[in-house]
């Protein structure tokens, strides 16, 4: 059984477990050359499910190291970007809302943001149903830990985001 685990904005990437066990994983930038790409991971991604000869049928799960997807305060520009590079009205759009939430600050637009999220990925023929997302924290703390030689270990994590979810 196959779990994809997707790494989406900056440092890009994806892996594959099977049966549990961490079989392959791969920075975007590595496959498009650009040093530092902040993105989707769609070519490592399909690279990963090409090497593998996989189809989203044969996966269990995918992953997401982030308990909920607008909580890493990516713009809806950004994502858009992301996600539909295609369509000028989606980037118009995610400006727009942008814009709004920049005159009125704290306003929310989590929403629109999983909308947007969400349907760019149905509309790419991802399996919403198989969507899972973790604590982003908590999946620092076991990518240290389950390779570590210990049975038992405490673990601190210290990221640009360490005070949120505390
Ligand atoms: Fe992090």
């Amino acid at each position: 059984m196959y779990i994809l685990g997707i790494n989406f904005g900056h440092g890009a990437s994806a892996c594959l477990l099977k049966n549990g066990r961490l079989i392959a994983a791969i920075e975007n930038e590595k496959l498009t050359r650009i040093k530092g790409q902040a993105t989707f991971p769609f070519e490592a991604i399909n690279y990963l499910m090409d090497l593998y000869k996989l189809n989203f049928d044969k996966l269990q799960a995918i992953a997401f190291g982030c308990k909920d997807i607008s909580e890493f305060g990516y713009s809806i520009t950004n994502l858009n970007k992301y996600l539909r590079n295609d369509s000028l009205i989606s980037k118009m759009q995610g400006i727009f809302l942008d814009f709004y939430k920049f005159i009125f600050f704290r306003s929310d637009t989590s929403k629109k943001f999983k909308e947007v999220f969400y349907n760019s990925l149905k509309h790419r023929g991802f399996p919403i149903d198989k969507l899972i997302f973790y604590d982003h924290h908590e999946c620092h703390a076991y990518s240290a830990y389950y390779p570590s030689p210990f049975n038992e270990s405490f673990v601190l994590t210290a990221d640009g985001r360490a005070i949120i979810n505390h």
